[in-house]
């Protein structure tokens, strides 16, 4: 009959508890970052409701007949964006004479020389 070595088996499971515990407890910069960021809100949809709102205009009205990068890649004075915009109008742009000023207004502080 085999004599079962009590003390080393109780050694070996000490071990195990000491190492589980080790692991458990020894992951401080493991702690998964809280989620601060509220998902952001589903849809934006600018439908019905005029986009009196530069970059909204721009995204939507500038983008028909080439992407918006275009103007995004221009770097001009307000006077020329003035120009462009005007320009773009009797190529067909559809912006009426607010929202003209209001994306004039946005693309010569955000895309300025
Ligand atoms: C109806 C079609 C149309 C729409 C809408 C349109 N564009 Fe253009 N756009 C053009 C065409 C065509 C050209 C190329 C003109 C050329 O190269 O002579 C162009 C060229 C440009 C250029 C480059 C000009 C240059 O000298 O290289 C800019 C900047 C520009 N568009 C800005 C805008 C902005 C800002 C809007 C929104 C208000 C807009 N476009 C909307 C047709 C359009």
């Amino acid at each position: 009959m085999r004599r079962v070595n009590v003390a080393g088996l109780l050694i070996v499971a000490g071990l195990v508890v000491v190492v589980a515990l080790a692991a458990c407890g020894s992951s401080p910069t493991q702690v998964p970052p809280a989620p601060t960021a509220p998902a952001s809100p589903p849809t934006l949809a600018p439908t019905a409701a005029p986009a009196l709102d530069g970059a909204t205009l721009l995204e939507t009205r500038c983008s028909v007949c080439h992407s918006a990068d275009r103007p995004k890649n221009a770097r001009l004075t307000k006077d020329q964006w003035e120009q462009t915009v005007a320009l773009m109008i009797t190529k067909g742009a559809q912006l009426t004479d607010a929202e003209k000023s209001v994306l004039v207004e946005y693309l010569a502080k955000t895309y300025g020389p």
